[in-house]
């Protein structure tokens, strides 16, 4: 049996708030040490000019040598660092690959993911080299097939924990307006977050662009929260407090939580899988869940004292 202290010493990753920053923005590159986002892409794909890929590259060498390693699975409280690379088989990927394995971030992002073969590929890069299992793959889901596909690239492999949807390449490709409310692409958002639950690993809801409405990224945040993703992409700074706001737990929810643990500990509720609380049946797999969402609060509330 497990007690709510127990509980509250466990840490979970945080993926509220998974800031992008363009790898050849040095001056963007300086800021993220004290951003309070719970991940940093750095991009080497989308943001940055064909002809400022090598500088980019530089850049991420010279951020890795001066940042202090803040590995995931040493100090779980942490930020995971990822590098968003670009196609394996565009001109850049190999020399993209070579960087990652050089300065071994957390997470290596491969852009634009349609087929299971192409997660294989760089996770079997990773273990020739003899990167440590540690070492995870995100795959950005961005284009149709990669939608329709999701439900298989999600098993891909042991090493990728995380899709992360990408609207606009989606919206280019299948000409769907933004529209408010996301009204069409909901199917396919909602498609992607069950494709990921199914294999357990985490979603992330695409980037909001126009960084200066903040009443309208607010509305998309608590979408996204409702739809079950872990957490948002975001393009600048500004959107990472409310970020961190939506998709972390409701003081109210953690309370309750912490009851409905409480009442499992309880020697009367060892044989029951169900029980009564306040007049609402609550069943063994609503402890799970309060579990989980106490862990959350728990890694909040380090990440504060940490700070
Ligand atoms: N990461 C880190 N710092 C950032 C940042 C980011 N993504 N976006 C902005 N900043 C910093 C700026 O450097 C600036 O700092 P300063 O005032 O000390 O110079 C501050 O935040 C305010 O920025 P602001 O002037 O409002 O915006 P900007 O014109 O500098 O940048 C964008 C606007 C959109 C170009 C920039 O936010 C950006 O490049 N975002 C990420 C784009 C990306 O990664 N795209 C690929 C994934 S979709
Ligand atoms: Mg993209």
């Amino acid at each position: 049996m497990t007690s709510l202290t127990d509980i509250k010493s466990r840490s979970m990753t945080l993926r509220r708030s998974i800031l992008s920053v363009p790898a050849g923005n040095a001056r963007a590159l300086e800021k993220v040490p004290g951003l309070d986002c719970d991940a940093f892409i750095l991009d080497l794909e989308d943001s940055v000019a064909q002809e400022k890929k090598t500088e980019a590259r530089d850049n991420l060498r010279r951020f890795f040598r001066q940042s202090p390693r803040d590995r995931s699975d040493e100090r779980p409280t942490n930020r995971e660092s990822i590098i968003r690379i670009n196609p394996l088989e565009s001109e850049f990927g190999r020399a993209d690959m070579d960087l990652v394995l050089d300065v071994a971030p957390d997470v290596v992002l491969i852009p634009k993911v349609e087929r299971v073969a192409e997660i294989q590929a760089v996770a079997d890069i990773l273990s020739e080299a003899g990167a440590p299992d540690t070492l995870s793959i995100w795959a950005m889901i961005e284009t149709p097939k990669g939608v329709l596909n999701a439900p298989v690239i999600a098993g891909a492999d042991e090493r990728l924990k995380c899709f992360v949807v990408g609207l606009n390449d989606l919206r280019k490709e299948t000409s769907v307006l933004a529209l408010p409310g996301r009204t069409y692409l909901v199917p396919w958002l909602m498609q992607v977050v069950l494709a990921g639950r199914a294999y357990n690993i985490d979603v992330i809801d695409s980037v909001f662009n126009d960084f200066r409405d903040a009443e309208t990224f607010d509305a998309e945040c608590a979408q996204g929260r409702a739809m079950g993703f872990s957490g948002k992409m975001l393009i600048h700074p500004a959107q990472i407090e409310p970020a961190n706001r939506h998709f972390g737990p409701d003081p109210k929810a953690v309370e309750e939580a912490e009851a409905i643990i409480a009442a499992f500990a309880q020697p009367e509720a060892q044989s029951l899988n169900v029980i009564n609380l306040d007049g609402r049946m609550v069943e063994r797999l609503h402890l799970v869940e309060a579990e989980k969402l106490v862990a959350l609060a728990r890694s909040i509330a380090d990440r504060k004292k940490a700070s």
